[in-house]
């Protein structure tokens, strides 16, 4: 049985709450902008009404789904929510994918890393996951460093697997995952790692 609920965990650069309703003026910031979906999946926003539908609909049905509640990143010390990253899928009662977005003016400061080694973690150690899967579209070059730095392990290419509307052909995606047992986690994401590390950082 998985754990849904998350822990809100504060670092030096950003706070990682579960997303709320009152998140969508934000939201719209990035999901309103075409050049910060470029690689994503869902359309463009039409107005912060679209993005507080997409948080209701979308973000607050997780745990109701079997899915762990969505973490979003509040940058601090504007404490403004930027972005994304959160397990958007759970197949087999035990492997979650993961998935992220950050509001295109915070590209390229380690958010996004920071905040997907925290969610690992989190996931092996909090919600019970055996294993965390994630995947890119092989021109997202960021998002695959973002995967690489975290330590995943590259498991295969679907050649061709999606035809991307902006950029006008079908692009090849990469499938990486790290499982519980694998040595990446003994390394860097160990229950022990969780306790001393993550586990101060949470707050009351
Ligand atoms: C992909 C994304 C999540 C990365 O977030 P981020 O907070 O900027 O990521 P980080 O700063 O932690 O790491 C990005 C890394 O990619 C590198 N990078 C980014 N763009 C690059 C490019 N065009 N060429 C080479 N390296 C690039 C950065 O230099 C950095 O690597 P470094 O730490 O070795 O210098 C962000 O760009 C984003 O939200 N993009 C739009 C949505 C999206 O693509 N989501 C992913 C779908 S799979």
């Amino acid at each position: 049985m998985l754990n849904l609920r998350l822990p809100t965990i504060e670092t030096d650069q950003f706070i990682l709450r579960p997303i709320q309703v009152e998140d969508a003026k934000d939201m719209f910031e990035y999901a309103g902008d075409a050049e910060n979906l470029q690689f994503v999946w869902f359309p463009r926003h039409s107005d912060p009404e679209s993005s507080k539908k997409s948080i209701e609909d979308f973000f607050l049905t997780r745990v109701d789904r079997g899915i762990p509640e969505a973490y979003c990143v509040v940058i601090k010390p504007e404490m403004k929510m930027i972005g994304t990253v959160d397990v958007h899928t759970v197949r087999f009662g035990d492997v979650g994918e993961i998935g992220y977005i950050i509001n295109k003016r915070y590209w390229n400061r380690g958010i996004v890393s920071e905040a997907v080694q925290i969610l690992i973690s989190v996931m092996f150690h909090h919600c019970g996951f055996s294993r965390i899967e994630i995947q890119h579209n092989a021109e997202n070059i960021g998002s695959g460093r973002v995967i690489e730095k975290a330590g995943f392990i590259k498991e295969g290419t679907y050649r061709k697997r999606k035809y991307e509307p902006e950029l006008g052909h079908r692009s090849d995606y990469h499938f990486y995952a790290i499982n519980l047992d694998d040595k990446i986690v003994e390394e860097r994401y160990s229950k022990e790692h969780y306790e001393n590390t993550i586990r101060t950082k949470i707050r009351p």
